[in-house]
């Protein structure tokens, strides 16, 4: 009755911004995304009579060593909680009762997680960790669930969080039921030997979540234009990814990155999650670029930026971070494999 599983994060290439149902997480757009390597979550399930009530333990971020400043550890290693991880309890009691009605169990449950990343900073952590919650717990219940199924569960947990079930490039249609509303892979991780450079800006947590910040897409002037033009962007995108187009893969993903900050920026009240260091990278990739130097930048809800390009350029993208003085604090990713049961257990 215990499992493992681990998940990654994913980028948004089409981001996924407004709900047509908020409890269902029913997304108001298809979105397409990219698993990440070295961005992701690792959560140990166990179910046992020997539990009263469900526990969790959110480790410290050991893998990247950067959680400190945020999440203080205590003497036994484990961070404190944080208000806001008291409102993530919730959610993921919310998920394991999900997985404990369809396998009708009324087991407590024990959870250990931790990420590669810092929590809450727009690499999507919600993502790979209700990802990797949803299979963990499924496996322990000793669930026999399709990888369908799995992307619905998980998209009941968090939204994005059904793009981290199945393998490398992943595309999230949104359905007008909950049974609609899957993800599945477009093309597997060996498909397109992409680089996601994050540049971890920031390492602190975000004051809005993005599941606050979903509520209020409609209050942007802009967000009914964004809807009516998306279905057109998502074809020309989906033909670059075909081709393996890097620069028209490239402007869409900038423009569509550009579009939904200016829908954040634009609701009421409004979200700014660019910092100085966000701006100033834009403005690096855009020099480079010029350069001709072929590099792409995203954002997700958070100021840190993924730096998109070809293998071949990866070097000389680090190069020129290095000389704009952004180099402390890069996760240097391929495309990725989706959720995946592991024999490591946490405790
Ligand atoms: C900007 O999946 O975190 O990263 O469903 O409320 O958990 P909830 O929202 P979440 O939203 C992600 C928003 C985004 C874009 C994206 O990942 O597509």
């Amino acid at each position: 009755m215990k499992a493992t599983a681990k998940a990654p994060a994913n980028i948004a290439f089409i981001k996924y911004w407004g709900k047509l149902d908020e409890k269902l997480r029913l997304p108001c757009n298809d979105s397409i995304s990219m698993n990440l390597s070295h961005a992701f979550t690792i959560t140990t399930v166990e179910f046992s009579d020997k539990y009263h009530k469900d526990e969790f333990i959110f480790m410290s971020n050991v893998i990247l060593g950067r959680s400190e400043a945020t999440t203080p550890e205590s003497d036994s290693g484990q961070a404190r909680m944080t208000k806001q991880d008291v409102k993530e309890e919730q959610r993921v009691i919310k998920q394991l009762d999900r997985i404990r009605k369809i396998a009708d169990s009324k087991l407590f449950a024990k959870v250990v997680t931790k990420n590669s990343f810092p929590k809450g900073t727009g690499i999507a952590s919600s993502a790979s960790g209700f990802a990797a919650l949803t299979l963990a717990a499924a496996a322990a219940l000793n669930l026999k669930l399709s990888e369908k199924e799995l992307s619905i569960l998980a998209r009941l947990g968090s939204g994005s969080a059904c793009r981290s079930i199945p393998d490398g490039f992943v595309e999230w249609k949104s359905g007008n039921t909950s049974v609609e509303s899957y993800a599945y892979s477009l093309f597997d991780e060996n498909y397109w030997d992409l680089k996601d450079i994050i540049v971890l800006v920031s390492p602190e947590e975000k004051k809005t979540s993005s599941s606050k910040g979903h509520e209020n897409v409609n209050s942007s002037l802009f967000f009914k234009t964004r809807l009516a033009n998306l279905p057109d962007k998502i074809k020309r995108f989906k033909k670059a990814l075909q081709e393996k187009n890097i620069n028209i893969f490239g402007e869409l993903l900038e423009g569509e990155a550009v579009e939904l900050h200016t829908i954040m920026m634009t609701q009421s009240p409004p979200l700014f999650y660019w910092n100085s260091a966000t701006m100033d990278i834009i403005k690096k990739v855009q020099d480079w670029r010029e350069q001709g130097l072929s590099v792409y930048f995203t954002i997700d809800a958070g100021p840190n930026v993924h730096l998109i390009c070809g293998k071949k350029e990866e070097k000389i993208v680090l190069v020129k971070l290095k000389e704009s003085g952004h180099v402390d604090n890069l996760i240097i990713n391929s495309p990725a494999k989706g959720a995946k049961i592991i024999d490591q257990h946490l405790f």
